[in-house]
């Protein structure tokens, strides 16, 4: 068999870490680290890449890995009492070989699962019993597709709460062409301003200085648009009402340590989420999010996310 058809390939990546490669039979191709249960890299098949990662970016415990898609659980950023953004990022995940079926077929397509529990330590810092199941897929299309399956195995009767978001880092031509459609008007939380609401305006959101903000009940499709490189990603989410929306520019770029001072210019963090209303689940219960991307010629034109259209699911 030759190595394109090898759908699923566990390897080794920066710093000898455990990564998989997924590859679809046209070309595209995605790369998965156990730690974290981070995608670091998802390829359309002329194998332009279209996740951004620093260069940067450390590949070193306990460091999360700056850029792919690093996974915020069982809370997001500093919204209580955690580490930034939990800890699901900088642990180290399991290959799950035997999941429960899941209800959205992912068989025939590239896929991995993944599986996340808590060690003797984490039960220091997070007192709660859970399987985490995240499983990555890429489509014939090569569609990017993360389901992740939260479940409370607390044996003393506990519900438990958390927040959560798939912090993906889009790869982009240039932040001040880029647009991104599906949450205008919306309520936001500025994460510059303590966290306040305000309201969106009736515009696409373009960039011109940092943003960091929380949009709330959105849209399940947002499109970011990238004029220069004449491409589309379009976000579809289930279970996952919230959508961040980041980039850091200059300031605050040169003060992380792991990104580049001008990187902020090619990247947009555009976050499926679930943030406003917290998760709740008691013992026995289990919560799915799932986020599917695609990446597409940008004659995918403006207004087809109007608010309308997109609650008919069109
Ligand atoms: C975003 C937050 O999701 O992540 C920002 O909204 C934060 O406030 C950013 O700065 C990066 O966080 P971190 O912990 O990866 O540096």
């Amino acid at each position: 068999m030759s190595s394109e058809r090898v759908l699923v390939e566990l390897s080794k990546g920066v710093n000898g870490l455990d990564k998989i490669i997924l590859r679809e039979t046209r070309g595209s191709s995605a790369e998965v680290y156990l730690y974290g249960g981070h995608v670091t890299s998802w390829k359309n098949d002329h194998g332009e890449e279209l996740l951004f990662v620093s260069s940067k970016a450390l590949f070193k415990p306990p460091k999360a890995i700056r850029g792919g898609i690093p996974i915020c659980f069982p809370q997001f950023s500093n919204h209580g009492p955690l580490e930034q953004h939990g800890f699901a990022r900088n642990r180290f995940w399991s290959i799950d070989t035997d999941p429960p079926a899941f209800p959205t077929n992912s068989s025939g397509k590239a896929h991995i699962n993944l599986i996340l529990r808590p060690s003797e330590e984490d039960m220091k810092i997070w007192p709660h019993s859970y399987e985490f199941r995240l499983r990555v897929a890429l489509g014939p299309g090569g569609d990017l597709m993360l389901t992740s399956r939260i479940r409370n195995t607390n044996t003393d009767g506990k519900p438990f709460t958390f927040t959560f978001a798939y912090h993906t880092y889009f790869s982009v031509s240039d932040i001040s062409e880029v647009r991104v459609e599906g949450l205008e008007t919306l309520d936001y939380l500025d994460n510059l301003q303590n966290k306040e609401r305000f309201t969106e305006q009736g515009d696409a959101i373009t960039f011109e200085t940092e943003l960091d903000k929380i949009y709330l009940s959105t849209p399940t499709k947002i499109a970011i648009l990238d004029h220069e490189k004449k491409r589309t990603f379009v976000i579809r989410k289930d279970g996952l009402p919230d959508a961040v929306v980041w980039n850091p520019w200059d300031k605050k770029a040169k003060a992380m340590a792991d990104f580049g001072d001008d990187e902020y210019k090619h990247m947009l963090c555009v976050e499926a989420a679930a943030i406003e209303k917290p998760i709740t689940l008691k013992p026995g219960e289990e919560w799915r999010g799932r986020q599917e991307l695609s990446a597409v010629p940008s004659s995918y034109c403006s207004g087809q996310l109007d608010p309308q259209k997109v609650l008919l699911g069109s």
